[in-house]
């Protein structure tokens, strides 16, 4: 009998895709590429004040304190950002983490039995395929319906929930749609979870970033839900811009019995892990506070990119961005002359990486998806260059 080695968990297959392969063979030639597929904001090109890191390094970093759910006055720091945002979260709802990808990772643990189901939302983020297998739980897609902007189906959620489904994923606003739920679709998705006793996990790290001036007004406020249980997330890596600082939030909302419940399980598994550093927590007011800078960048960079998109794609007939009302992200229809795959590899040979349109699950072809984040003139340069490559296709 031939024995298995490694866990399932993790995909048989770890092979690099063609895409992956072009911008390998690409990189190794030193050929110059515009990567509008960047989503590292350290690598954006904004302005890090040199000092922003000077509070891991206080004193006070030098006591262990262990805390399940971190120490209180970083709990606290984190539900005054809410208040920032209008939102009100006590402190005591609040549970940090080290990354938004632990975060889920400690709600699947929650939540799910080996084999439980969870609902994810398609198009969306790419990573929900790991997040989920390595938690052995069973992601079962609902869609996101474009019709001159995204809405939920939400017959499909309904059709899509089983006995075995634990918990329905937002993420608002979506990567990479730009989508926010909607308040009227937080209502009606809330009371058909509570009712079957299935959670909802809302990932709000672009929560910050609103394209559509209004649109994080209108939107469906997570944290305000009173049935059932509602996981909001959050973290330092998108409303700071800062990914390598390791800090992120998950606050409860629901049903106060079920928030109870949850919260005494939730202590003993991020108990078990104790996984956020204490120099994190015991600077974490500051670094919210000296974030703002870098997020005003981002927001400023997000909006001028999409407006430029809107301007260059104007100009070619056969293309159409679609409407994004928030997030990192912006999504460009473009001609099914032959696969996306083909579209994108051919793209890295005129020196430009686009992300294609499958990479998020969109349920047919043809898309592209760029990041808002590169500086305005890589930007710019990056979608001339996509755009000539279609009409010269056409
Ligand atoms: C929707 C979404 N959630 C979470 C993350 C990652 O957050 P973190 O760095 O806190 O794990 C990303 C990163 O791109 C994302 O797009």
């Amino acid at each position: 009998m031939v024995r298995r080695s490694f866990s399932s968990r993790v995909p048989a297959d770890l092979g690099v895709n063609r895409l992956a392969r072009a911008l390998q063979e690409a990189r190794a030639k030193g050929r110059p590429l515009i990567d509008l597929t960047l989503s590292n904001p350290t690598r954006a090109g904004f302005v890090y004040p040199p000092d922003l890191l000077v509070p891991l390094s206080h004193p006070r970093g030098l006591t262990y304190e262990p805390q399940p759910f971190g120490l209180p006055q970083a709990r606290r720091a984190v539900s005054a950002d809410y208040a920032r945002r209008g939102v009100s979260v006590a402190a005591e709802r609040i549970v940090l983490t080290s990354s938004t990808s632990e975060a889920y990772s400690l709600l699947f643990k929650l939540l799910t039995d080996t084999g439980d189901e969870v609902l994810v939302p398609r198009p969306s983020y790419p990573l929900f395929d790991h997040l989920t297998q390595l938690d052995a739980v069973t992601a079962r897609p609902y869609d996101l319906e474009y019709h001159d902007g995204w809405t939920l189906d939400l017959a499909g959620v309904e059709q899509a929930l089983s006995e075995r489904t634990r918990a329905v994923l937002l993420v608002s606003p979506n990567n990479p749609t730009g989508s926010f739920v909607s308040r009227h679709e937080l209502k009606r998705l809330s009371a058909m979870c509570a009712e079957r006793g299935v959670a909802i996990i809302a990932d709000e790290v672009f929560a910050d970033y609103q394209i559509r001036p209004g649109a994080c007004v209108d939107a469906g406020r997570t944290t305000d839900v009173g049935e059932g249980l509602v996981f909001s997330l959050g973290g330092l890596s998108k409303s700071a811009g800062l990914p390598q600082v390791k800090l992120g939030w998950i606050a409860l909302a629901g049903a106060e019995a079920l928030i109870g419940g949850a919260l005494e399980r939730l202590e003993l598994i991020c108990d078990t892990y104790l996984s956020v550093s204490t120099p994190v927590q015991a600077a974490a007011a500051e670094l919210i506070a000296c974030g703002a800078a870098i997020r005003k960048q981002i927001q400023a960079r997000v909006a001028s990119n999409y407006r430029a998109l809107i301007e260059h794609v104007e100009a070619v007939p056969a293309c159409t961005v679609l409407v994004a009302d928030g997030g990192w992200y912006a999504v460009v229809q473009v001609p099914s002359i032959g696969s996306e795959e083909d579209l994108v590899v051919s793209l890295v040979d005129d020196g430009v990486v686009v992300h294609p349109g499958y990479f998020f699950d969109f349920p047919r072809e043809s898309y592209v998806v760029v990041s808002l984040l590169p500086p305005e003139q890589d930007f710019g340069e990056g979608v001339t260059t996509v755009l000539r490559h279609i009409e010269r296709s056409l």
